[in-house]
């Protein structure tokens, strides 16, 4: 059978991997895929690098266009990054008939939904299994492997650059800034790395598993969005004191109003597996209502375990192609005609529990003062910890630290205790709130 032409768009560190395993692995791949993949073109502005990767096995341009209106090429592949001229040259493939795999999560949480009905409209497929958690296949898992289930939540590290950090600042007691670096130096980080440490480039992954967890479109303008900027030291060491670690998660839950979508820093039992995913590492929960809980760990970033996940949607492709658009995986796992539109909740109607950390001054009543207001808020408390103001203060020290765990409430009844608690005179620092999940 005759092979399937590519044109890649950008061969930087992704590309020049799939161009390398496509290479080195293209008889395993033609055994499982039953024809040819192979890479005839690719364009890059740095034409000089494009032709040190491909060599003479690849038509090398500077014209991302060009390879658009080659009609041999049956599959481009975006690796261009970012929202601007990638989803111009996307949305020009697929008018051209041509197949598209991506790995721009960025492009799919915010213009997912004009991009897969321009593939619908023209029965082209648009696959997506590098834009989340790099090597991990969760795509697929969510797609295709756990679609007996009614999917109750997902919660994941999908971001390496942030579990690096707070892994480096725990383990070694580094400054932020100086991991941050290293993260970049590796390669983990985005271009613009205020993508990573706000939480952005999580919340673009979290958007795009939600829609296909629940059927729902692709919303990232709903999502709850919180980096690890805020996050210091003492609440890393107060929370290991506990039996939590704190994760960047992103978490996206069913509930009987609606969906939940929100990434920000999380306190986990240091007990669950996911709290032990360390370094660049990445990690995904999916709890089904017939599979119960599931996790899928591996690389989510770098050459080639992104290039991994490329290919396995380029051999998904071959093996489609015949095919016609009826009988193949729809792009968000449900039928587009049975989309849902339960609504992503706004913040103040998620349900889950708390750390509070409060600066107090060492008096008597302060703590009766502060629990009555939670208690008044009908917020449950599960554990308080209160340092010995010498301990936190140094000798006659007039403050202390006061944490305070507290079970599941609904966040707009917290959001109102804060502000009682916070307009305490006995309470002398910004409050410090951490969500909580135990993930059970
Ligand atoms: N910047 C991303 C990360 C790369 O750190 O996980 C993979 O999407």
């Amino acid at each position: 059978m005759k092979s399937i032409q590519v044109g890649l768009l950008g061969i930087g560190t992704v590309g020049s991997g799939v161009f390398n395993v496509l290479q080195r692995n293209q008889s395993e791949i033609i055994r499982r895929a039953g024809r040819g993949i192979e890479v005839t073109m690719v364009a890059d502005l740095d034409t000089t690098r494009a032709k040190s990767v491909v060599g003479d096995a690849a038509q090398v341009v500077a014209d991302a266009r060009a390879v658009i209106a080659n009609p041999n090429i049956d599959v481009v592949i975006e690796l261009i990054g970012g929202y601007g001229i990638a989803k111009a040259l996307v949305l020009e493939a697929i008018a051209a008939g041509k197949h598209v795999v991506t790995a721009n999560k960025a492009l799919l949480a915010v213009h997912g939904t004009e991009i897969f009905q321009a593939a619908q409209a023209k029965g082209v497929i648009v696959a997506f299994e590098a834009a989340v958690a790099g090597g991990i296949p969760i795509i697929k898992a969510l797609r295709e492997g756990l679609t007996a289930n009614r999917i109750q939540w997902i919660a994941g590290i999908i971001n390496g650059t942030t579990n690096f950090i707070l892994s480096e600042m725990r383990d070694k007691g580094l400054d932020f800034d100086v991991v941050l670096k290293q993260a970049q130096a590796l390669g983990y980080a985005e271009a613009d790395p205020t993508f990573d440490i706000e939480g952005v480039d999580a919340a673009h992954k979290a958007t795009i598993m939600a829609a296909i967890g629940f059927g729902i479109p692709v919303q990232f303008d709903k999502a709850h969005v919180e980096g690890i900027t805020q996050l210091t030291a003492t609440d890393i060491k107060y929370a290991e004191h506990l039996g939590y670690r704190i994760k960047l998660l992103g978490i996206s839950k069913r509930t009987g109003a609606g969906i939940e979508l929100r990434v920000h820093p999380t306190l986990v039992p240091t007990k669950r597996l996911i709290a032990n995913v360390e370094g660049a590492m990445n990690a995904v929960m999916v709890h089904g209502d017939a599979v119960g809980t599931t996790l899928y760990y591996g690389k989510g970033a770098g050459s080639e375990p992104t290039a991994s996940a490329v290919i396995a949607d380029l051999v998904d492709i071959a093996r489609m192609l015949d095919a016609s658009a009826a009988q193949r995986v729809p792009a968000l796992a449900f039928q587009p005609g049975a989309m849902s539109n339960l609504p992503v909740l706004p913040m103040s109607e998620v349900v889950t529990s708390y750390y509070l950390r409060l600066k107090v001054a060492d008096k008597a009543g302060v703590l009766a003062e502060v629990t009555g207001i939670v208690a008044r808020a009908g917020i449950s408390i599960d554990a308080v910890l209160q340092r010995e103001a010498d301990e936190v203060a140094g000798e006659d020290g007039t403050f202390t630290d006061l944490i305070m765990l507290t079970h599941d409430t609904r966040e707009g009844a917290m959001n109102d205790a804060i502000a009682q608690m916070q307009a305490l005179p006995t309470v002398l620092a910004a409050i410090v709130r951490i969500r909580k999940e135990e993930l059970a």
